[in-house]
């Protein structure tokens, strides 16, 4: 049967590369995107648009109802970085919307999608987190505050939702050539700092959502394979290989 997927931050990079690859692997989707050239790539994909600001929580509820009674596939990838790094001067205006969208709207689409997952009896979401998840990035602290906040809730949430067959896991990128880094290509560039490809996170995403196991957290690095973070055990506590469930485990482990 024909597999429905919903990608979040599809108008372009990231998402509009998980998009063309999830269509082209025969994928029904909904693209949803407040940058109305989301249109186009549905259009492009055969799919259909779904055009609003994921800080309002009902724009997944649109998204879910496109989806037309049958969800399979949930990308959580739209997101943006903040230009506010010092906490004294923050621009509240800014500061609510970067949260709104890195870290509300992934909860909204949980909250739209998994009643309809569950009534499915299952399904598979991934996160479209960053290194800034398992890491601190001094330039950019409030969009690493986000991101630790998406791992910690695959952390929290995978397991249960692994239970009722459906796998909650997150992709940890490195630095990627799109849209949202354009403006510093050339200083990476110049630095001679590497670059992944959209369609590199795209087919890790891809292979996350068909095979992981649930609450993987895969890191992708340019140059490297795509590596499974397992985070230290608390002092005293022992190591445990592997908290996921279901799915492989064929992935390297960092
Ligand atoms: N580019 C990188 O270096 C990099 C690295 C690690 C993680 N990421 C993450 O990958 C995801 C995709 O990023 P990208 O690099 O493809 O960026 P991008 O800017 O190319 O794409 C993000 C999309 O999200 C949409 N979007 C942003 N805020 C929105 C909102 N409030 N409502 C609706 N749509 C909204 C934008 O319009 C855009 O089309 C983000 O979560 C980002 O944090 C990016």
């Amino acid at each position: 049967m024909t597999q429905t997927a919903i990608v979040t931050g599809a108008a372009g990079g990231i998402g509009e590369a998980v998009a063309r690859r999830l269509a082209a692997g025969g994928a029904d989707c909904v693209l949803v995107d407040r940058n109305p050239l989301v249109e186009e790539v549905a259009a492009a994909v055969g799919g259909v648009a779904v055009v609003g600001d994921l800080t309002d929580p009902q724009v997944m509820v649109r998204a879910v109802e496109a989806a037309g009674g049958r969800l399979d596939l949930l990308v959580l990838n739209a997101g943006v970085n903040s230009a506010d790094k010092d906490p004294a001067t923050l621009d509240l205006d800014r500061y609510q919307a970067v949260v709104g969208v890195n870290q509300h709207s992934v909860v909204y689409g949980l909250r739209a999608a998994l009643p309809l997952m569950r009534a499915e009896g299952g399904g598979s979401i991934v996160a479209v987190a960053s290194l800034a998840a398992l890491h601190g990035v001094p330039q950019d602290p409030v969009y690493t505050m986000t991101k630790h906040a998406v791992i910690g809730l695959v952390r929290a949430l995978s397991p249960a939702l692994a239970a009722e067959n459906i796998r909650f896991s997150a992709v940890c990128p490195g630095l990627v050539d799109t849209p949202l880094t354009a403006g510093a290509r050339e200083r990476f560039q110049a630095a001679g700092i590497p670059m992944l490809d959209p369609d590199d996170v795209a087919a890790a995403v891809e292979t996350t959502l068909r095979t992981a196991e649930a609450g993987t957290e895969l890191v992708i690095r340019p140059g490297r394979p795509p590596a499974r973070y397992i985070a230290a055990p608390l002092p005293d506590e022992p190591r445990t290989e592997s908290r996921g469930v279901g799915g492989s485990s064929s992935l390297p482990k960092i």
